[in-house]
Parts: C-alpha cells; sequence; structure tokens
C-alpha cells in the first residue's frame, strides 16, 4: 500500500490492539437489555400455534375456548389478522391465507395478560384441517431435482470450466467420494424475540436481529406505511448465526398482534418452534470427484451438490461455490440441484455454502493425498491456484500457503507417520487431520455520522449491530484511527437503531469491513474539517455524514477471500466409539486483525460450531408427520464446554490494499470453515475408516 489511511505518528494506534468490549460489564452483569427484556405498560404476550400437518388446508379455527380462558384477550388467524402487503420474503406473509405449506407454520397467535395465559390457550386453539400427502424425505435421485439457475449469494447455479469427463476419464488417479450433512439448525442463545407497540401510527419494536434497517424496511412493506413510521431496536442481540439476518416471524406476529390489541405485545419464540420457522442448513448430499496425475497434480474437478428448499421460497445452500475459488484445476464442473419438498424454509447458517461445502473438498483432498501417499498439507500446496480459477481475477491477496504451513509449525505436524490406525493408547486410537479453509470477502454500503462536540469529544452514529462480536467496540477503534487520536476511548459509539443511519446488517461476515468503511470516511473528513477550524468549535459541535454506497457495490478486478487451515488431533474409543478432540488448531489469512482480542473470540467461536457440526449437530425430519425430531437443546447437541478442548486461532500479519481503508477482511464464519473436515481427516488418520456422513457419531464409528 502506498498511502496508509490512517494517519501516522499518533502511537499507540489504536486499530489492532487487544481493547476489551465496551459493553462486557452490562453483558454479564444483566444490565444489558435484550429484545424481550423490555416490558412496556399494559404488555401482552403472544404465544404461536403451530401447524400440525405438513402439507394442508385450514378448514376452520376455533377460537372460543380459548377466548373463554382467564386473561386472553385475542386469538388472530387468518380470519381476521391485519392485512398485510407481500414482501419478497413469503416467509413473512403470516396468518394470510388458508395454506398450511409445511408442519411448524404459524396458524393462529394467542395474546393474553400473561404468558401463561397465553401458552394455555394457545393449546385450546381447535385447528382444523384438510391435509393432503407431503413429501419432506430428501435423497439421491429425488423426482424434483432441478437445476436452478442462481444459488445462495446470487452464484451461478452450474459453472464448467475445460471438459471435465474427459479430463477425469484420462486421469491415472481418480477419487469419487459422497458426503452428506443432515439439516443443522442455528439455535442462537438467545431465541427469537420482539417486542412491539403503535403510538399514534408509528410502530415500535424491539428485536432480536442481525439487522434492523431491513426489519424496519420489511415492516413498512407489510404495514403499508412508511419507513419513517418505524423504528425497530436491536440494542443487545444473543447470536444469530444468520437466523436473525432476515426478519422472522415474531417480529410480525408481534406488529400484528400489536395493532390488533390496540397495546404493546412481546412475543419470544419457544426453542421448541424454532426449528421450523426461523430457517436452518439445508441437508446436503455432496459427489466430489477428482483426477489427478501420481505426482498430485490435479487435473479434473468436480463437485456436484444436491439439497433441499421449502414449497415457500428458493434458497439453495451454494456448497459447490467455495471449490471455485480453492484450487487449480484445468477441468472442473461445480453445480447444484435442488427440490422443493414440503419442509420448513432453509436459509442462512454459519457460512452458508462454505460449511458444508469445504467439508466435503477437504475431506475429499485428503482422500486423494491418502491414495497418492502424498502429506495432505503438501498436496495441497502442490495445487495453489496463480489466479482464481473460475473466474481468473487476481486475488487480491491468498496467503493459503502461509496458514498450512504456519499453522502445521505451530501445531506440531511433523513428523507424522501417514499410515492409519497405528497409535494406539489402550483402547483409544489417535490421529492428526488438515484441511483448508476460505471465506469470501463481503462488502456493502452504509452510511455513517461522525460528530466531534464542542468538548473534544467524538459521537459515531450509525445502524450497526452487535451479535456478540464487539462490533461497538471495534467501530471505535477504527473511528478513533481515522480521527488520528491515540485512544477510542473518547470515542461514543451509538448502533442497534433503525431511526440511525442505515447500515448493512451483521452477516456475512461483512459487518466491521462494511460498517467500518463507512465510519472511516466519516472521521478522515471530520478530521479535516477540524484541522481547517480555527477557535472554539460551535456549541453543537460540527458533524459529517459519509455513505459509501457506490464503491461497496463497485465489483472488484480482484478475487477477494479469507484462508486458513485447521489442524485437529483426535481420540477414538475403539470400545464405545466416543469421538472426541484433543486439539484444534486453526492459522488464518484474513487481511489486517483490528482487535486481536475479539478476533481470536470469534474464530473460536466459530471452530467451535465446526467442531459441533463435525461430531454432535444433526437433525431429521419425521418422515410421517414432517416435523423435525430435534427440536430442543437437549436433541440437538450444541458442544458444551467439556466437549471443547484447547483451541487455538491464530493469523497472519496479511495486508491487502485492494478491501477497505482498514484492509480487514471477515473473520465471523471463516472458523467454522474446514474444521469438520480437519476432525473427520484425523479421525481416519486415527482409525483407517473413512466416515463420510456427519455428524461422527458413536453408531457410525463401531
Ligand atoms: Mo451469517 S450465516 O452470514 O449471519
Amino acid at each position: 500500500m502506498t498511502h496508509d489511511p490512517f494517519p501516522q505518528g499518533t502511537p499507540p494506534h489504536p486499530l489492532g490492539n487487544p481493547v476489551a468490549r465496551r459493553e462486557g460489564r452490562e453483558k454479564v452483569t444483566g444490565a444489558a437489555r435484550y429484545a424481550a427484556e423490555h416490558t412496556p405498560p399494559d404488555c401482552a404476550y403472544a404465544w404461536p400455534v403451530p401447524a400440525t400437518f405438513a402439507r394442508a388446508r385450514i378448514t376452520g379455527v376455533e377460537t372460543s375456548e380459548a377466548l373463554a380462558l382467564p386473561g386472553v384477550c385475542a386469538v388472530l388467524t387468518h380470519e381476521n389478522a391485519p392485512r398485510l402487503d407481500s414482501t419478497d420474503d413469503p416467509t413473512l406473509a403470516l396468518l394470510q391465507e388458508d395454506r398450511v405449506p409445511h408442519r411448524g407454520w404459524y396458524v393462529a397467535l394467542v395474546v393474553a395478560d400473561s404468558l401463561e395465559a397465553a401458552r394455555d390457550a394457545a393449546s385450546a386453539v381447535r385447528v382444523t384441517y384438510e391435509s393432503a400427502d407431503h413429501d419432506v424425505r430428501f435423497r439421491a435421485g429425488h423426482p424434483g431435482l432441478y437445476e436452478p439457475e442462481s444459488v445462495n449469494g446470487g452464484f451461478p447455479g452450474i459453472r464448467e470450466r475445460g471438459n471435465f469427463e474427459a479430463a477425469y476419464a484420462a486421469s491415472l488417479i481418480k477419487l469419487d467420494a459422497t458426503y452428506s450433512i443432515p439439516p443443522l439448525h442455528n439455535h442462537p442463545m438467545e431465541p427469537h424475540a420482539s417486542t412491539a407497540w403503535w403510538d399514534d401510527g408509528h410502530l415500535t419494536v424491539y428485536d432480536s436481529s442481525q439487522g434492523a434497517t431491513r426489519v424496519r424496511d420489511d415492516l413498512a412493506a407489510l404495514f403499508k406505511i412508511g419507513k419513517g413510521e418505524v423504528t425497530v431496536v436491536s440494542e443487545h442481540v444473543g447470536g444469530g448465526f444468520g437466523s436473525k439476518g432476515t426478519p422472522r416471524p415474531q417480529v410480525v406476529l408481534a406488529a400484528m398482534a400489536a395493532l390488533h390489541t390496540g397495546r404493546p405485545v412481546k412475543l419470544a419464540l419457544p426453542r421448541g418452534q424454532m426449528a421450523a420457522v426461523v430457517g436452518h442448513r439445508a441437508p446436503t448430499i455432496q459427489r466430489v470427484r477428482i483426477g489427478a496425475t501420481t505426482e498430485g497434480v490435479i487435473t479434473a474437478l468436480a463437485h456436484e451438490i444436491i439439497t433441499y428448499t421449502s414449497t415457500v421460497s428458493e434458497f439453495v445452500e451454494q456448497a459447490a461455490v467455495p471449490a471455485r475459488v480453492m484450487y487449480a484445476a484445468p477441468h472442473s464442473r461445480t453445480a447444484h440441484r435442488v427440490t422443493a419438498l414440503d419442509v420448513p424454509s432453509p436459509s442462512w447458517m454459519r457460512a452458508p455454502g462454505e460449511a458444508p461445502g469445504m467439508y466435503a473438498l477437504e475431506s475429499a483432498v485428503d482422500e486423494l493425498a491418502v491414495l497418492l501417499d502424498i502429506d495432505p498439507v503438501e498436496l495441497r500446496v502442490h495445487n495453489e491456484p496463480e489466479t482464481e480459477p473460475d473466474s481468473g481475477r487476481p486475488f487480491s491477496s491468498r496467503h493459503l500457503v502461509g496458514c498450512l504451513r504456519e499453522g502445521a509449525n505451530r501445531f506440531g505436524w511433523l513428523p507424522r507417520d501417514p499410515r492409519p490406525a497405528v497409535r494406539r493408547e489402550g483402547d483409544l486410537l489417535v490421529g492428526t487431520g488438515v484441511a483448508a479453509s476460505t471465506y469470501p470477502v463481503f462488502l456493502a454500503g452504509s452510511v455513517a455520522e461522525a460528530h466531534a462536540d464542542a468538548d473534544g469529544g467524538y459521537r459515531i452514529r450509525l445502524n450497526a449491530t452487535d451479535i456478540g462480536t464487539g462490533a461497538r467496540t471495534v467501530l471505535a477503534q477504527i473511528a478513533a484511527a481515522a480521527l488520528g487520536a491515540s485512544s477510542e476511548e473518547r470515542v461514543q459509539i451509538e448502533i442497534g437503531n433503525s431511526d440511525l443511519p442505515p447500515a448493512m446488517l451483521a452477516g456475512g461476515s461483512a459487518g466491521t469491513g462494511s460498517w467500518g468503511w463507512a465510519v472511516h470516511r466519516a472521521c478522515t473528513e471530520l478530521a479535516a474539517r477540524l484541522r481547517d477550524h480555527t477557535g472554539p468549535l460551535p456549541a453543537e459541535g460540527v458533524t459529517v455524514t459519509a455513505d459509501t454506497g457506490q464503491e461497496a457495490a463497485a465489483k472488484s478486478p480482484y478475487a477477494r477471500h479469507a484462508f486458513g487451515a485447521q489442524f485437529a488431533e483426535v481420540q477414538v474409543d475403539t470400545v464405545t466409539g466416543e469421538i472426541r478432540v484433543r486439539r484444534l488448531l486453526g492459522m488464518f489469512a484474513a487481511g489486517h486483525i483490528l482487535n486481536p482480542r475479539t478476533a481470536r473470540s470469534q474464530f473460536i467461536g466459530g471452530m467451535t460450531m465446526g467442531l459441533g457440526m463435525a461430531l454432535t449437530e444433526s437433525s431429521g425430519l419425521d418422515a410421517a408427520f414432517g416435523d423435525f425430531a430435534e427440536r430442543d437443546l437437549a436433541s440437538y447437541h450444541v458442544p458444551a464446554c467439556a466437549d471443547v478442548p484447547a483451541i487455538e486461532a491464530h493469523w497472519l500479519d496479511e495486508r491487502d490494499p485492494h478491501l477497505n481503508p482498514m484492509g480487514s477482511k471477515g473473520i465471523g464464519e471463516i472458523g467454522i470453515v474446514g474444521t469438520a473436515a480437519a476432525i473427520g481427516n484425523a479421525v481416519h488418520h486415527a482409525t483407517g475408516v473413512r466416515l463420510r456422513d456427519l455428524p461422527l457419531t458413536p453408531d457410525k464409528v463401531l
């Protein structure tokens, strides 16, 4: 970089410091208020009624019994609920018609004076249905499979380069393996919750969301009012993992109920209902074929996936997309097929596309390494592309090899006996595995306001969201650095409210980069204004607004991705089949790491999710009833502290001038990518058995 976008000569530079998160004390002392913790006067409580069929029409809703119960003030159904305008999210067309597109779809909403009364009355609402045969059985060869034009993220469904079939047929070394991942649920710690009220035509909502601007816009459209008539507050959010990236039923239902009753209404989704209505990761069956030379040069690569979507909306998990980025293969085919089943609508979850896709691809690369008897680190290094294979664009920066090498050093990868199933400790077999990770750099326009007050303080305002990542803290660091201040302490940050200047949601690992860009611009301009100013500032201070919409939307001539390498050591109990991860080490190259303390938390958080994906997390649809069988945290197993071993996250000092003024890449999701493959590869190294269906539970090991 020829020009450092931050002023020099102000050590210690606030960027890159391990600043503790600003709201940490508020959170751990319970002072931070989440969406369901606001109780306006006269607040009523809502409880939704889910459909009990997977495909049906409602023929009647009998509400008199429920309405007669003490404390019940209303029951909303498709017959009496406020009429909504349609938006481009059909999962929000709630209580509008008699169609039931999947089990768990909401068919009524009870509003009462207390939570208990609402819950009790919900079980007294009698819904009758005319049901039809449903199909929730996702399987290879499903007759409904079709090729979607585009997949999540807007990527083309199919890409072909060269002639895969011919090159594969001519390859001396061939690998053909199929992997599967079941449906997975986001399950943030804080369930989806909203508290809503109307005041003289103005709708105010406390909502647990990853981006209140989008929630505001959708509510305005649904209720046919101006955006200025809606305020959405998402001040503190207890995780989202993608499931709060778009408005969810609770916010629409709470606003409808508040409109219908004229009272504030609070709705927190019961954990057991979430699986059906907040999105989930659709299952994938992924076939990977790799043709290679005996020296380990990949000549042909195909990654073909099938997945499902719902009949309500088309969402296609873009699992074959990372294969377009990873390895130099002159002949390649990446393709998605999908079928619409009578299932809940899938959506974003924890690195959609990359997390499942890289499980299959990086497992297959490991299988190829075993076939070739080449070290899996070296095999990956052999196949580094010079430019992005799919697009031919140069990488803005790509340090996968550095991550593999430095990660291997730190992990103690070598010397490694590549033979499987030879390290025994009593009943245990022990092994190590490696996988690569990648995640794209997304950036979206945001508007930020920077204000200098007369007594030397600064205030930054934009509708960013802190979903637990430390956004406030890092934005204060970015602002301070751009202002030329030596510390972020004099910078106040106001986020989490749709009345603030509109900003990107906290998703796609794009929050900090997108918000920070706008904050940097506003603060840089403010600093210039202050430099030009002579004498004391006016009493009202100086305010500058910056909008990065145009630059952020511009297509980069560079392929921009973060990369990483994951290393795992596992032990497999040959008596019980239990797999335990002993060590996980992730080495990342994700641009400038702006706050090593909060960054480390994000990396190890992602790696923990990858551990869950590898070993414990699993859901499945009951074929007869069309319902998810795992609908609580007792049956859907996320890793507990005891499951999480020594996890280390490290990073290279990567400087990339083609991103944003901070030089940062997203770090929220790359930690999960590659972890499951590294663990699966370690299990193979430990046992000699290649398991290709996640999660790797004891029944599959034995
Ligand atoms: Mo994340 S799945 O992009 O919210």
